[in-house]
């Protein structure tokens, strides 16, 4: 069988940052809140440029592609995950598709929030295992930005997310002793008015009315206890699921990549598993919440700063709104 690995990964944010000091002229807010209780310094946005999740995925997959000398025919197949797609209808994938200029190849949709890029990698490295493709192009990207409450009644979400996209190539391998060893997937259905969007919803005649709109059901809502809560407990859970079905030490784990949601989850991960800080990567105090992105970029960066070495065992992993969690387990 085919073994599947990371060949590389890069990232693209947009140029315009957004400080706690600039949402704090927007709303009843301040850096000295925003950054205790989550770490986020700033974030990057489209700003008023119109771009989608689609054109930051562009961006990252240009610069992805140059990096490793292939061309557009080199890709076999896409999966792309994002939570803030372009349309209601198509998913983002095939708008990709065709501004990428990828010949008619196979693209998949994938929806599972900041679990979103983890699910993609996980899809992905099957479809190389299998001996179906060779390399795989896996996209998170998200704009938040243009779909945040940035007034008083949305203060508790509107300060956590940022815009960004990460673009990686998954790629097949004959060397056993490298590459993805296992992934692991979860969801719980029970907590999915915990956070998320209720408009447009297909339970509507219309999709979105009037009343949807004053009561910003199109905005992101949040129990952000609960989400907190269920964070911080099944993070190490499936992390320590994966290491236990690789027969691998807590004292032999290279590096987490976890989503970046909070930095304080982040911590408490870090604590539970009783590791070293730089165990546990964080690049939230630049980037906030950028979903689907957030793993992509984090690993991405925790490669330029030589955070990474062959042989390494590397977790990525992830929870968010579904509840979907999981997490993926590298020999580098
Ligand atoms: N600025 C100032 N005050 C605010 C803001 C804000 N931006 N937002 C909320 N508040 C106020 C609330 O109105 C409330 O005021 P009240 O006590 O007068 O009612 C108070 O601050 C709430 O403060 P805390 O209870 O101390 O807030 P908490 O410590 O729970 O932190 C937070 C809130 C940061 C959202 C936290 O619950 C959290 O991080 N949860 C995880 C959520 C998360 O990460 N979501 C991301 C998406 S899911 C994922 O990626 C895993």
């Amino acid at each position: 069988m085919n073994n599947a690995y990371i060949k590389d990964i890069t990232f693209y944010v947009p140029d315009k940052i957004l400080t706690n000091d600039d949402l704090s002229k927007l709303m009843d807010t301040s850096d000295e809140w925003i950054s205790t209780r989550t770490g986020i310094k700033k974030r990057h946005v489209v700003g008023d440029s119109g771009l989608g999740p689609v054109d930051l995925a562009v961006k990252a997959s240009d610069k992805l592609l140059n990096k490793l000398n292939m061309t557009k025919e080199d890709v076999d197949f896409v999966v792309f995950a994002t939570s803030t797609s372009e349309r209601y209808i198509p998913g983002s994938g095939s708008l990709f598709q065709h501004r990428m200029g990828l010949d008619n190849i196979g693209v998949l949709d994938i929806r599972q929030g900041c679990a979103g890029f983890v699910y993609a990698i996980s899809v992905a490295s099957q479809f190389i295992k299998s001996n179906c493709y060779k390399n795989i192009l896996v996209i998170g990207a998200e704009v938040h930005s243009s779909q945040l409450d940035f007034d008083n009644d949305g203060r508790n979400v509107a300060v956590l997310f940022g815009d960004g996209a990460a673009a990686a190539m998954i790629s097949s391998t004959d060397n056993q002793n490298k590459g993805i060893l296992s992934c692991h997937l979860h969801s719980d259905g029970r907590y999915v008015d915990e956070l998320g969007t209720r408009a447009p919803s297909s339970n509507f005649q219309g999709l979105l009315n009037e009343e949807m709109v004053k009561n910003r059901k199109h905005h992101i809502h949040m129990n952000g206890r609960e989400v907190f809560k269920h964070a911080v407990r099944r993070f190490p859970e499936v992390i320590l699921e994966g290491l236990n079905y690789n027969d691998i030490k807590i004292e032999d784990l290279g590096i987490v990549i976890p989503h970046q949601a909070n930095f304080r989850i982040t911590t408490a991960v870090q604590e539970r598993l009783g590791v070293d800080e730089n165990k546990v990567f964080s690049n939230i105090h630049k980037y906030g919440n950028t979903t689907a992105a957030s793993v992509g970029i984090a690993l991405s960066e925790a490669l330029e700063q030589n955070k990474i070495n062959d042989n390494d065992i590397v977790v990525l992993v992830a929870f968010g709104a579904g509840f979907y969690w999981s997490s993926v387990v590298i020999r580098w």
